[in-house]
This record gives structure tokens, C-alpha cells and sequence, in this order.
């Protein structure tokens, strides 16, 4: 059998998808000029599923500096930020960024995805071991998996579980990275935060607590962050944001930080 011939005959899985007449992998969204409807399979549908929380992508400041980022600096970097891609302005935003959450620094990654692979692997080695929620996303499952680190699951959102993993690696514990989610994209279900966060923290391991709820003022700063950033850039420079995400909940006025970066776009 050759490296091709998997390929030849499709997964089951794709051939029940695609009874259904949608191939998700295969699926393409017309916007035309809104930042919540697109056209999908010729029809009009609200787009649930994009990183476009505060609708910016079609805010005229937003439009106005990304002509003017495109006049100055080109269509990109032309090279990773560990080369030549890091502008002054984005270590401005990324100093803005560690003022609002009080850190002492912050790094701004373009997806959800890069983020989880360069936190996880840079955080953890092949001497240390990583606990993950066994429904975490992919992206943390990479992360972790090009740490090189030892990996041990625990039972969905399960405090218990976590507590009798820790327990079990005694001093290990100390060598531990603990991975959770905010809020579990998949199922829409959130982690008990605080009592995962006690429970690593009693054990020595480490984890981020920094995801606390924001308060009402601290979601209008953060936005005003955000547009702040456009429009002293105006003209210059373009700021998506992408990845400074919120999550809501019918009845819940409160809203929660779910990954620590902002893409660029
Ligand atoms: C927890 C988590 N991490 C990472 C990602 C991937 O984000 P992106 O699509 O920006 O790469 C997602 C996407 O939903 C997510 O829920």
C-alpha cells in the first residue's frame, strides 16, 4: 500500500457528513459587506461560528486603517515574528495589551490554534507532564503533544479526577501543567475554574488563573483597547480583532476572557 492510497477510498465518516448535503470541510462563506449574516450553499445564514466578536471587520476605522496598512507596509510582514515580521506597533499593542490585564508582558498570536502550540510548548518539556481535560480543544492536544512532555487525561470537567491525578504524582505534581478551557467551544459547557485553580494550586502545579469574569467596565476598557488601537493607527495600520474572545450565556450578564491573545489580520 502506498503513502496515497488511504486517500482513495473516503472515511465513512465523510460519506455520512455528506448524505446530509453540507461538507464541512469543504464549505465555503460569501460575505457581502456584514460582519454577522453570510450566504452558505446560497443561503442566507447568521455566521455563529467566527472569531468576529466585536464585528470589527467591517467597522469603517477598521477599513480605513487596513488601506492605509496596506499603502505603507504591503500585503504582509514577509517573514515570522522570530524573523523580520514584528512591527513596533505590534509590541505597542502587545505592551497595551499587558497594561489592561495588569501582566508584566503579553504576545499576540494570528489564531486560537498558534496560540495553544507556542503557550503549551513553550511552558513544558520533555521533563514535565501536562493534565488536559480529555475534551479539550485539538489545538491544546498539539500543543501538548509537541512539548514532548508527559500526557495524562482527566474525565471531562471532572474536580475529583483532577485531584486524584495530582494526588498520584506526588512531587511530580510540582512538574505539572494543568489545561483547561474557559468554555468548552464544542459543548458550550464552562469549567469550574475556581475549583480546578484550588485544587492545582494546593498541589503545586501550574495553571492560569488569570481568567476571572470581567466586569461590565472592563469589557467597554477592553474595547476601547481594541478601537484605541485602530484609531491612533488610522490610516497606518490594520488591527483585527480576533482572538480576544467573550463568552456569553443566556442570563448571564458577566462575561469571561476565554484565551489570553488578539490576533492580527
Ligand atoms: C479553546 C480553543 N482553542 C483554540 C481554538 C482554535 O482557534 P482558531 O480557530 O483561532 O485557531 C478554538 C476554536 O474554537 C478553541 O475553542
Amino acid at each position: 500500500m502506498s503513502l496515497l492510497d488511504k486517500f482513495h477510498t473516503p472515511p465513512a465518516i465523510v460519506d455520512s457528513i455528506e448524505r446530509y448535503g453540507v461538507n464541512p470541510a469543504g464549505l465555503t462563506v460569501e460575505v457581502d459587506g456584514c460582519a454577522t449574516e453570510g450566504v452558505v450553499n446560497g443561503q442566507r445564514v447568521v455566521l455563529a461560528g467566527t472569531n468576529n466578536y466585536l464585528g470589527l471587520t467591517f467597522d469603517p476605522l477598521c477599513i480605513d486603517a487596513a488601506i492605509g496598512a496596506l499603502i505603507t507596509h504591503g500585503t504582509g510582514t514577509t517573514g515570522s515574528r522570530m524573523a523580520n515580521g514584528t512591527y513596533s506597533d505590534h509590541s505597542l499593542l502587545e505592551i497595551e495589551l499587558a497594561d489592561f490585564f495588569e501582566a508584566r508582558s503579553a504576545i499576540v498570536f494570528t489564531t486560537g490554534y498558534q496560540a495553544n502550540l507556542g503557550m503549551i510548548s513553550a511552558l513544558t518539556g520533555p521533563d514535565d507532564l501536562i493534565l488536559l481535560d480529555a475534551d479539550s480543544h485539538a489545538s491544546i492536544y498539539d500543543g501538548a503533544k509537541l512539548s514532548g512532555a508527559q500526557i495524562y487525561r482527566f474525565p471531562h470537567n471532572d474536580v475529583a479526577a483532577l485531584e486524584k491525578r495530582l494526588q498520584r504524582l506526588g512531587e511530580r505534581a510540582k512538574r505539572t501543567l494543568v489545561v483547561v478551557e474557559g468554555l468548552y467551544s464544542m459543548m458550550g459547557d464552562r469549567a469550574p475554574l475556581r475549583e480546578m485553580t484550588e485544587v492545582a494550586h494546593r498541589y503545586g502545579a501550574l495553571h492560569d488563573s488569570s481568567r476571572r469574569r470581567l466586569s461590565r467596565a472592563e469589557r467597554r476598557r477592553l474595547d476601547q483597547l481594541v478601537c484605541r488601537a485602530v484609531a491612533r493607527r488610522r490610516g497606518r495600520r490594520l488591527y483585527t480583532c480576533r482572538s480576544v474572545r467573550f463568552e456569553r450565556r443566556p442570563g448571564h450578564a458577566g462575561a469571561r476572557l476565554r484565551a489570553p491573545c488578539v490576533a492580527l489580520g
